[in-house]
């Protein structure tokens, strides 16, 4: 039995060689019928569709015909035949069946009528079961896939870097500690400070808020890198658009400059929204129909428009001239809340905008100066829905400028030395920028709450599973 080949649901559904016998595995979705016959849907997670089972109720013992409920694991064995029914191609004519594993239909939290988003949030470990879930992390292995495929075939190596830092490369200060001292009792220097020399690295570190840092490094040697892992950031902010755990993609090139950076970030969008249209088919139509039906054409504006290209001050002044009611109003020099950037976007362009050129205020330590003193190159790219999916920038590559930069900020030096010293040892222009890998799935599957684009979301007060 162990070795025993089983076909997965979506190879079945496809093939059109019927009259063999198949074993199928997988968990029940429905069961209707009448006295005679039972019709079992049964779901593997290789596909959003079920496949049907025939069971002839006489055939079978009828204590184990009650245990198939809603949620239970089967093994079926029976024959692949064509269905007579409309709903499916093919259908599995049961022969034998074996119940791997009950689920009593008084607790199994997921039963037939559809559930709210908010309720299978507190049940995320049986969540991956429900066709909804099933699609976005069916898109999300995809989109993860094609990254590494880009990247990949376009000559760029992806360059692990550590989780575990002692540098604030945003700079944001929304980190989230790592360390091993006893909390009830914390070794003090004679100072009062908390004694760090104790501790397991021996000086303050933190989960890392990107892997840009390194991934400079990577840059500066091997010219093209991408980073692609988790990063932390301990921001109090409970919005649909934000988690404390969340997956960043960041590319790195030597050499490029802040209009290569555009190209590559424009030209790297649309091909994972075209690899989506082409390889998710499926499950974006049943996303489409059940809860968001712009959901394909937005996919489609991605890929078959320009983003535009604009100055911060430019956007700036477009939205004072607006004559918009904005809840935050927006001066020169002010970070641009989410509303601004769909107004832009959604409202005023119609298509994405890429918006560089930021006040050096409101941006990290890295970013290249310009000549007008007050600006750097950075670049936000802002999608409809989302707002910013992208952030990045060409990086200060003089030494004297970036140094004067972080002495401005009151930087501890003592952190990123080794990050000051590439700006002393063959320096180079770069540039490079950072994906949020959920708010590109929020996006791509066209889910509102970034908490249902993730496994298992981390956002305050919340940790479960
Ligand atoms: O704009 P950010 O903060 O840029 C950086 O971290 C740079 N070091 C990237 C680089 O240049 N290599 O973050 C990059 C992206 C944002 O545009 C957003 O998509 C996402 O990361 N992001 C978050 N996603 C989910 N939850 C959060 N709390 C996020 N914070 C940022
Ligand atoms: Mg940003």
């Amino acid at each position: 039995m162990s070795n025993e080949k089983r076909t997965r649901i979506v190879d079945l559904l496809r093939s059109t060689d019927v009259d063999r016998e198949v074993v199928v595995k997988g968990w029940v979705r429905t069961k209707r019928g009448n006295k005679n016959v039972a019709f079992v849907a049964m779901n593997d997670g290789s596909t959003i569709n079920n496949i049907q089972v025939v069971v002839d109720v006489a055939a079978f013992d009828g204590e184990l015909l009650r245990k198939i409920t809603t949620g239970a694991c089967l093994r079926v064995t029976g024959t692949l035949v064509k269905s007579l029914g409309s709903g499916q191609p093919v259908e599995v004519q049961a022969r034998e069946i074996e119940i791997y594993g009950e689920a009593d239909p008084e607790s199994y939290p997921l039963q037939k009528k559809g559930h709210s988003l908010e309720f299978l949030r507190e049940i995320a470990y049986l969540r991956p079961r429900t066709n909804t879930f099933g699609a976005v992390l069916r898109i999300r292995h995809a989109m993860a896939y094609a990254i590494h495929k880009y990247f990949n075939d376009r000559g760029f190596y992806y360059l692990h870097t550590p989780l575990i830092t002692a540098s604030d490369c945003e700079g944001a200060g929304a980190m989230f500690n790592v360390t091993t001292l006893d909390l009830n009792n914390v070794p003090r220097t004679p100072e009062g400070e908390v004694d760090y020399a104790q501790d397991f690295f021996g000086k303050p570190c933190n989960l890392t808020v990107s892997g840009q840092l390194e991934g400079e490094l990577g840059a500066l040697a091997l010219s093209q890198i991408y980073t692609f892992g988790p990063t932390f950031r301990a921001e109090n902010s409970n919005t649909p658009r934000h988690l404390a755990e969340f997956w960043m993609v960041e590319p790195e090139v030597a050499f490029n400059d802040l209009e290569d950076n555009m190209e590559l970030a424009e030209d790297f969008l649309k091909y994972l929204v075209r690899y989506a249209l082409e390889h998710c088919q499926d499950d974006l139509q049943f996303l489409n129909k059940m809860f968001d039906e712009g959901l394909l054409e937005r996919l489609k504006f991605i890929t078959d428009n320009d983003f535009v290209r604009l100055d911060y001050t430019e956007g700036v002044k477009i939205l004072q001239e607006s004559g918009e009611k904005f809840e935050f109003p927006c001066d020169w020099g002010c970070d641009l809340q989410s509303e601004h950037e769909r107004y832009l976007v959604e409202r005023h362009f119609k298509k994405p905008v890429i918006l560089i050129n930021y006040p050096k205020d409101i941006k990290a330590f890295y970013m290249k100066q310009n000549d007008d003193g007050r600006t750097v190159r950075a670049m936000d790219v802002l999608f409809p829905k989302i707002g910013e999916i992208i952030g990045g920038s060409e990086r200060e590559a003089d030494y004297a400028k970036l140094n004067a930069r972080v002495e401005e900020l009151g930087m501890n030096k003592e952190s990123i030395w080794w990050y000051l010293d590439t700006r002393r040892f063959g320096s180079a222009p770069h540039s490079g920028f950072g994906l949020g890998f959920e708010r590109l799935l929020l996006f791509v599957t066209g889910m509102a709450n970034i908490r249902d684009v993730i496994p298992f979301p981390r956002t305050p007060k919340n940790a479960e599973f």
